[in-house]
């Protein structure tokens, strides 16, 4: 039950964590996440007047993450749990703080955040310059159709940015991942989050995920062109760059 992948469940499970689910990330990652964040924004590679859009963004954090490091481009985050997106509109409205669209810190333009599913996305072929992800894939049931459809609703030139956890390779990162992520995570997440099915889910959707490799894989076989990543995290997480022809 824990491991389902089935689109409603994975909403309620969403719902039912996203209270705690900004300190969890913090918790879980030593506060890296943020920074893992900003890797991602900065390979989005965007010019001023051009629109980015972040799917699967819950809270929105790689959606302002963009919005920080790209000022005056128009980012939009996607996704389908409403209570995921109630807290991305809050903190939406904290930083415009009243006055226009501007960021307090970054200078950039607060996000819009809209009700969505990357398998089937509510926009026009071509119309962003760089379409981001950040620990959303794995969730989706079907994952070469989301990659078609962010492949497909980005500009030709444009970009498409992944971050997700991944498993480590072979060494010290794999044996720490396995006592960290398998074991400490899902008894955090029952201790901090009241919700060990979520991170019992967490550990569990990493492992049946597609390797890095085979992830740029079906970016490639998405039509996607020059697709690259690295590894962050003692290689817990991979971040995907590609470009659409
Ligand atoms: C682990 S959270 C990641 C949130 C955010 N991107 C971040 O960096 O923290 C995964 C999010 O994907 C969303 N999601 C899962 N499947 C989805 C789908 N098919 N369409 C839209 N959103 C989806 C969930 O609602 C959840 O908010």
């Amino acid at each position: 039950m824990c491991t389902d992948r089935e689109p409603r469940r994975i909403a309620a499970m969403f719902g039912r964590i996203a209270p705690r689910y900004d300190f969890m990330n913090r918790l879980m990652t030593a506060g890296l996440d943020r920074r893992w964040r900003r890797l991602a924004a900065a390979e989005a590679a965007l010019a001023p007047g051009q629109g980015a859009l972040d799917v699967c963004c819950g809270t929105g954090d790689l959606a302002f993450a963009l919005a920080e490091r790209w000022p005056r481009v128009d980012v939009v985050g996607l996704d389908f749990t409403t209570e995921m997106l109630e807290r991305a509109r809050q903190k939406a409205a904290r930083r415009r703080g009243g006055a226009g669209h501007s960021h307090p810190g970054g200078g950039g333009r607060a996000p819009t955040f809209v009700h969505g599913d990357v398998l089937a996305l509510p926009f026009a072929d071509h119309t962003f310059a760089a379409v981001t992800v950040g620990w959303g894939v794995r969730n989706v049931p079907d994952l070469p159709r989301a990659l078609a459809e962010m492949a497909r609703v980005t500009r030709p030139g444009g970009r498409l940015v992944c971050l997700e956890s991944t498993r480590p390779p072979e060494g010290f990162g794999r044996r720490f991942h396995r006592v960290w992520f398998d074991k400490v995570v899902p008894a955090l997440g029952r201790a901090v989050a009241g919700e060990g099915c979520a991170y019992e889910y967490l550990p569990a959707s990493v492992r049946d995920f597609p390797d890095a490799d085979a992830l740029a894989a079906l970016m490639a076989d998405a039509g996607l062109v020059r697709v690259r990543y690295r590894r962050l995290g003692f290689g817990a997480v991979a971040l995907h760059v590609a470009e659409k022809p």
